[in-house]
C-alpha cells in the first residue's frame, strides 16, 4: 500500500511539473476544470456543519442534501471555521467555485444544483482523510446531459440497488438516470386501472420453469423520484413503443395486430409483436399510462424508445393499412413517425418532450411543438442528423456507451476517450448534442453483477461527459482511478475489470513441431504503469476440465510467471512442443500490478490437428472488421467463443465460406470438422448447408456428403454449432470446405432483405 501511495504521489508530481493541468492531481473523478494549489490542508473535522448563505428554500435543502455525504467528516470536533456555500448569480448554470482555506471553505455557486457540484467535490476529496488540500477549484461541466441508461426490464432491478446507483452517479456528478422501464421481458410499472401490468406483463418464466420478474409500486417509484432528486439527478422514465413491447401485449393482446395470445418474453432480441398503429384503443391506453407517467416524473423529457420495430405485422394488418391510407402514409416507417408524432402531440399538450431512438428518424420527424430529441446509438449517424435537423441528441453509441459489453472490448480507455460531439457537425449544429448516456441493458446482468460493470467504467464517462475529452489526461484518470477506491468502498461496490491488458496469441512453428505463445501487455498501458511492479503469470487447463469459454477459475498468485519486470513488460513467447491429435488445451494469462490482479485474464485454446499453419486460400475474401479475417485463422489451432468480437471468428458478408487447405502432403485423414456461429440479433446465421470436399492433386475433387442442420433462423440464443464428417482414412492433398450463406436476412428480421453474415472458425483435419 505504501509503494502505491508513493508511485501516486512521485506520478503526480511528474504531471504536475508537466505541461498537463494540474486539476488533474487531485483525487477526483471526473477531474475539474481548474485547480490553483495554495498549499497547505484544512480538516474537515475542525469546521462546523454547512453554513447556507443564500435566503432561499432550495438553497436551503442544501444542507439536508449534503448531510449523507458530508457528514460523518464535518465538524467532528468544531472549531471557528465553517463550510460556507453563497451564491453568485454571474456564475453560469452549474459552474462552481470550492475555495479551500486551513481556516474554513467557501462554496459558490450560480445554482443549487451548481452548489451540490461542489459537495461532491468535497465528498470524493474528504474519502481520502479529512484533512484537504488548500486552494481554489473553479468547475463547471462540459455538457449538461450526463445520464446512466438503467434497463429494468430484462432484470428487475431492486428499489435499494436503484438507489445505490444514484449515489454512484451522483459521486461522479451524472444529472440524469434514464430509467428503461418497459421491454419484452418485462413492464415494470404499475399503472392504477390497469392491473395486466402487474399481474401478467411484469412476470416472466425462468430457467428452471420459476417465475421471475417484479414491478415498482407508485410508492416506489416516488421514492425513488425524490431520492434522486435530493442528488441533483432528474430521473427520465423510458416507455417502449411501438416495439420492445411483448410483456404488454402478452396481458392485453388486443392490442396487437393479430390479436395474439402471447408470452412475456424469455429470450433477449427483437421481436415481431408489436403494438397496432390502427387500433385507437392502443392510444386510449398508452394515454393512460403516460398520464400516470407525468404525475409519477417531473422530467420535462420522456422517453419513448422507437428503437428496433420490425414492421412485418403491420404490413399484413387490415387496420395498420387503413390508417396508412387514412392519414396519407406512404409507407410503415412513416407510419411509425406518425404513431411517435401522436404521441408527441399528447405529451407536448402537456408541456413534455419526447425523447426518441434514433430509428425514430426513419419515417421522417413529426414536427410540432417541441420537437424531439434523438438518442443516436447506432453510431453517431443519428445525432448528426438529428443536429442538422435542429434537433437535440444524447450521443450513447454502441461503441462507447454499451456497458453491457465485456470490458475486453469495451474498456476504459474507450469510454475515456468518448466524445459526443460527431466531428462533422460545424459549431452551430454541435450545440444541439446535449450529451451522453452509458447504457446497461440487463438481459445477461442480474442484480448483483451490476456494480461490476458500471464500476470503474463510468468514472471513465464521467470524466468524457464533465470534464470534456482529452486523450492526453489518460494516464492521469488511470493514476485517479487507482486512486478511487475509497469512492467504490463508501458505495460498497467492488470494481470490475478496467479492460483487458493481456493478449495471448498462438502460432504453429511448422518446421520445429512447436506451438508458440506470445503475451502481450496492452501498449496503451505500458506507459500508465512505468516504473511498476508486473507480472504476467500463465496458467493451462485442460479444455475438458474448463467451463466452456466462462474464465471461473484464472491464474492466481501462484501460477507461474511469463514475463516478470521492474517495468517495461517486453512481449514474451512461450514454445510447447506439440503434435497432431493432442488433446486440447486452454492457456489463461493474468496481469498482477503490485501483486494484484488488473483487468480480465486473457484466454486462448489450443486444439492441434493436421492443418495447423496449413496455406488457406479463400474464393470471397473474409471481412476486415474481425479479428478472424486475417490470413491463417482457419487453421491456427485456437476456436472462436460466444462472442463475434474480439476472438477468432472471420465473417462473411453475403458470401459464404469457400475455403481450401493445402495439407503439404498425401495425409490419411479421417475426420472433417468446422464450427460456424449463429447470432440472428446480429445478423449472423448458420450457413445453409456445409460441404467437404478431398483431392490429391487439387484438380480432381471428392465430394463428402453435405450437412445441414434444424436450427431455426428465429433463434435468439447465440449459437455454436460444430459441423463434422468422417472421412474414413481418406488420402487427401487438398480439403476444401464450404460454408453456404443463406445470403439476405429472413423476411422476419429487421434486416429483412439485406446482406446477412455468416462467421466461421478452425477447420480441423484429423
Ligand atoms: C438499443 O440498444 N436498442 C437502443
Ligand atoms: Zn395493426
Amino acid at each position: 500500500m505504501k509503494n502505491l501511495v508513493i508511485a501516486l504521489i512521485f506520478f503526480g508530481f511528474v504531471i504536475g511539473a508537466g505541461a498537463m493541468a494540474t486539476a488533474a492531481t487531485l483525487p477526483i473523478v471526473p477531474a475539474p476544470q481548474q485547480w490553483e494549489p495554495a498549499g497547505g490542508v484544512c480538516d474537515l473535522s475542525q469546521l462546523a456543519r454547512i453554513v447556507v448563505d443564500v435566503d432561499d428554500e432550495q438553497w436551503r435543502e442544501l444542507e439536508a442534501q449534503s448531510a449523507p455525504w458530508l457528514g460523518p467528516v464535518l465538524g467532528q470536533e468544531p472549531g471557528p471555521g465553517h463550510l460556507l456555500i453563497t451564491r453568485d448569480t454571474d456564475l453560469p448554470d452549474d459552474q462552481y467555485r470550492l475555495e479551500v482555506r486551513p481556516s474554513g471553505i467557501t462554496l459558490t455557486a450560480g445554482t443549487p444544483t451548481g452548489a451540490f457540484s461542489g459537495l461532491m467535490t468535497l465528498t470524493q476529496l474528504s474519502l481520502h482523510g479529512a484533512s484537504i488540500p488548500c486552494g481554489l477549484i473553479t468547475d463547471s461541466p462540459r455538457f449538461g446531459w450526463r445520464g446512466m441508461l438503467l434497463d429494468c426490464g430484462r432484470h428487475f432491478m431492486p428499489v435499494p440497488l436503484i438507489k445505490e446507483v444514484l449515489d454512484a452517479l451522483a459521486l461522479h456528478k451524472f444529472n440524469v438516470l434514464h430509467w428503461h422501464l418497459t421491454e419484452d421481458q418485462g413492464w415494470r410499472l404499475e399503472v392504477p386501472g390497469l392491473p395486466g401490468l402487474t399481474e401478467t406483463a411484469a412476470w416472466r418464466t425462468g430457467p428452471d420453469g420459476q417465475r421471475v420478474g417484479g414491478f415498482y409500486t407508485t410508492e416506489d417509484v416516488r421514492e425513488i423520484v425524490a431520492y434522486a432528486a435530493e442528488r441533483h439527478i432528474t430521473v427520465v422514465p423510458e416507455i417502449e413503443m411501438p416495439g420492445h413491447t411483448v410483456a404488454v401485449l402478452a396481458a392485453y393482446p388486443e392490442l396487437s395486430c393479430s390479436g395474439g395470445p402471447f408470452d412475456v418474453e424469455t429470450q433477449w432480441g427483437i421481436h415481431p409483436d408489436i403494438f397496432c398503429a390502427g387500433n385507437d384503443e392502443v392510444f386510449a391506453f398508452l394515454e393512460k399510462v403516460l398520464t400516470h407517467v407525468m404525475d409519477l416524473f417531473p422530467s420535462t423529457y420522456i422517453h419513448l424508445g422507437g428503437d428496433e420495430a420490425p414492421k412485418e405485422r403491420w404490413q399484413v394488418c387490415d387496420r395498420c393499412q387503413a390508417r396508412m391510407r387514412d392519414e396519407g402514409l406512404a409507407n410503415e416507417a412513416e407510419l411509425q413517425s406518425w404513431f411517435i408524432g401522436r404521441m408527441e402531440k399528447f405529451l407536448a399538450s402537456h408541456g413534455r418532450q419526447i425523447i426518441g431512438w434514433d430509428e425514430i428518424l426513419e419515417g421522417g420527424l413529426v414536427e410540432n411543438s417541441g420537437g424531439a430529441t434523438i438518442q443516436s446509438w447506432r453510431g453517431t449517424d443519428g445525432a448528426i442528423a438529428a443536429a442538422r435537423a435542429g434537433h437535440d441528441a444524447i450521443v450513447s453509441p454502441t461503441s462507447h456507451a454499451y456497458f453491457d459489453y465485456d470490458p475486453g472490448v469495451l474498456d476504459v480507455q474507450q469510454v475515456h476517450g468518448f466524445n459526443p460531439v460527431p466531428e462533422e457537425l460545424d459549431e452551430s449544429e454541435a450545440r444541439h448534442i446535449l450529451g451522453g448516456e452509458m447504457n446497461l441493458w440487463t438481459e445477461y446482468i442480474p442484480p448483483e453483477r451490476l456494480p461490476r460493470l458500471i464500476a470503474p467504467r463510468m468514472a471513465a464517462m464521467a470524466e468524457a461527459l464533465w470534464t470534456g475529452t482529452n486523450e492526453d489526461e489518460f494516464p492521469t484518470f488511470l493514476a485517479r482511478l487507482e486512486q478511487h477506491q475509497p469512492v467504490w468502498d463508501h458505495l460498497g461496490w467492488t470494481p470490475g475489470a478496467a479492460a483487458r491488458p493481456v493478449t495471448i496469441s498462438g502460432r504453429y512453428d511448422i518446421e520445429a513441431g512447436q506451438h508458440k505463445l506470445r503475451f502481450e501487455l496492452d501498449e496503451r498501458l505500458r506507459a500508465v504503469f512505468a516504473g511498476d511492479e508486473l507480472v504476467i503469470r500463465h496458467q493451462e487447463f485442460a479444455r475438458a476440465d474448463y467451463p466452456d469459454h466462462r474464465p471461473e477459475v484464472w491464474p492466481d498468485e501462484q501460477s507461474p510467471a511469463v514475463v516478470n519486470a521492474e517495468s517495461d513488460i517486453a512481449p514474451e513467447e512461450l514454445s510447447r512442443p506439440c503434435s497432431p491429435g493432442e488433446p486440447a488445451v486452454l492457456h489463461l494469462a493474468q496481469l498482477f500490478v503490485r501483486g494484484q490482479a488488473y483487468g480480465a485474464p486473457a484466454l486462448a485454446e489450443w486444439n492441434p490437428h493436421l492443418a495447423l499453419g496449413r496455406p488457406v486460400t479463400l474464393a470471397d475474401p473474409a471481412s476486415s472488421r474481425y479479428p478472424g479475417g486475417s490470413v491463417g485463422w482457419l487453421v491456427d489451432g485456437q476456436r472462436g467463443g460466444p462472442s463475434f468480437r474480439g476472438e477468432h471468428w472471420a465473417g462473411f458478408e453475403g458470401v459464404g465460406l469457400n475455403a481450401t487447405v493445402d495439407l503439404g502432403q498425401i495425409t490419411e485423414v479421417n475426420h472433417l470438422s468446422v464450427r460456424f456461429l449463429q447470432d440472428a440479433n446480429s445478423w449472423i446465421f448458420l450457413p445453409t448447408e456445409v460441404r467437404f470436399a478431398w483431392s490429391e492433386d487439387g484438380t480432381d475433387w471428392h465430394e463428402l456428403p453435405a450437412i445441414t442442420h434444424a436450427l431455426p433462423d428465429k433463434e435468439q440464443r447465440k449459437v455454436i454449432q460444430g459441423f463434422a464428417v468422417a472421412a474414413g482414412g481418406i488420402k487427401a492433398r487438398y480439403v476444401r470446405i464450404q460454408g453456404l450463406n443463406r445470403e439476405i436476412c429472413p423476411d422476419w428480421h429487421p434486416g429483412k432483405g439485406l446482406p446477412c453474415w455468416v462467421f466461421a472458425d478452425e477447420l480441423v483435419v484429423r
